[in-house]
């Protein structure tokens, strides 16, 4: 695979003066995107940290995968335009891009193709893993779980300083993941669990295992397959986020592969993250009707309501997230399809979206709809309940995490990951005897 890292260029130097010490850090030019200045040297040389909690301003690592520019609304993989992958490519493709680093020539992408689905079995007592868990159990909660104990399985694709092991590794957690989301959802539903067909299509198959039954056949409807294989093509990857951040922090250590993407679920599972869309649905079908939008927008603008707008707001884009815009899309595809047209979730949320951004707080903040915003009535509108929405995500983002793990492992630069901090605890005192306490 070729996704060895190639080096930043230098760009000069910034000098920083702290106290009566002087320090030269060099400068790298990044391909699109602001430069970086190499602060690698600084405690060294100047005996002083930088302090950016939120890694608002520190690059973490090089990567030649994705690229977003916030302010344009911009998101490219591989330098791909994110809007030109959702229209022309399909999930699978995306995978070998994201991978690869380069398209597929079709002969390449039959091969990926038939090792992914090769793939994607799990090991039959994995399914008494699911049923140690009780039937109420969150879907990511079950995620978490099982795909931490496939490091108990795949023995041999475990060797992360071997080539091919990584890359087996990475293509049985795209291949298992759909089978494993799967899982969790039929086990929630206490239906028996539906196995690959691999004749069928990436998406195609997750859908058909999530929503056949031995005693129904289920035919796969193109239209929402189409926007089911848009959804995880807009969640392939997103650069440096926290569950990836996540994902390589895990892997510095040289942990098992697998552990790794568990952890990555973990982090993923947060509101703030992958669990706005459950969020933002929750949130439209609490606000209910149109007439009641300015009220819940007053309310996320009152700073002493904890009540924030999901699906609204993002860390990088102050424009709007370009994923929404390709989403959007993809809502009135499959509302149409299912002759939905008036749904009244979408109807609050065109108006919440309306009046949101005509709102100075809005406007000045540069807060814009992100995915999540649509995802949630597109995916209900698929016949997923909320609770499956994180567990979608993380089937989707599974291989952006296996391509940033990847590309960490095979980066000469690459260190464990071990942050600093400013400590603002008590000065040493001696330990005090418990009569003498209090
Ligand atoms: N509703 C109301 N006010 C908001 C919102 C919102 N959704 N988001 C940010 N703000 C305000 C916030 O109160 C703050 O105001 P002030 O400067 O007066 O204190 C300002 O905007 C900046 O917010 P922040 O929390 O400092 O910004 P951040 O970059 O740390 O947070 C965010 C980004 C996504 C966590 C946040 O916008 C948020 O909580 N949004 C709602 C949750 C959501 O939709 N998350 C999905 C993100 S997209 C999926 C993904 O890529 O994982």
């Amino acid at each position: 695979m070729n996704t060895k890292t190639s080096g930043a260029i230098p760009n000069g130097t910034a000098t920083l003066t702290y106290g009566n010490k002087r320090v030269e850090l060099p400068a790298f030019k990044a391909t699109e995107g602001p430069d970086v200045l190499d602060i690698r040297k600084l405690y060294g040389d100047a005996d002083v940290f930088t302090y950016d909690p939120g890694f608002t301003s520190t690059a973490s690592c090089e990567s030649n995968i994705t690229y977003i520019d916030g302010d344009l609304g911009v998101l490219l993989y591989r330098g791909y335009p994110i809007d030109q992958l959702a229209q022309h490519s399909h999930f699978l493709e995306v995978c070998y891009l994201l991978l690869n680093g380069e398209l597929p020539a079709p002969k390449e992408m039959e091969s990926f193709e038939s090792t992914i689905t090769y793939h994607t079995m799990v090991h039959e007592q994995i399914t008494q893993l699911f049923r140690a868990f009780r039937r109420d159990a969150h879907p990511m909660a079950v995620m978490v779980g099982v795909v931490g104990a496939l490091s108990a399985f795949y023995h041999d694709s475990t060797d992360i300083t071997d080539q091919r092991q990584r890359k087996i590794a990475s293509h049985r957690m795209i291949a298992k993941m759909p089978t494993i989301a799967a899982m969790a959802y039929k086990y929630s539903l206490g239906q028996p669990f539906v196995y690959p067909l691999n004749h069928l299509g990436y998406t195609e198959n997750f859908m058909r295992m999530c929503f056949a039954v031995p005693c129904e056949e289920y035919k796969v409807n193109p239209v929402l397959a189409k926007a089911l294989d848009t959804i995880f093509i807009l969640h392939a990857d997103h650069e440096q986020n926290a569950s990836t951040s996540t994902v390589r922090l895990a892997g510095s250590s040289g942990a098992n592969p697998f552990a790794c993407i568990a952890a990555g679920i973990a982090c993923l599972w947060g509101p703030a993250h992958g669990g706005a869309n459950e969020a933002a649905l929750k949130m439209l079908q609490e606000i209910g009707t149109v007439d009641r939008v300015p009220e819940y927008v007053k309310k996320a603008k009152d700073k002493s309501d904890p009540f924030r707008l999901m699906g609204f707001g993002h860390r990088v884009y102050k424009n709007y997230d370009p994923r929404a815009k390709v989403m959007r899309d993809q809502t009135y595809a499959v509302l149409d399809e299912l002759g939905k047209h008036d749904d009244p979730l979408l109807k609050t949320a065109l108006e919440l979206e309306r009046i949101a951004l005509q709102d100075d707080y809005f406007i000045e903040k540069k807060l814009y709809p992100n995915i999540d915003f649509y995802s949630g009535i597109t995916l209900k509108a698929l016949g997923f309940p909320t609770d499956m929405f994180t567990a979608l995500f993380a089937l989707a983002r599974t291989v952006g995490w296996v391509a940033q793990w990847q590309e960490m492992i095979e980066d000469p630069q690459q260190k464990i990951g071990r942050p600093r901090q400013i400590y603002t605890g008590p000065h040493r005192r001696d330990y005090i005897a418990a009569e003498k306490r209090g």
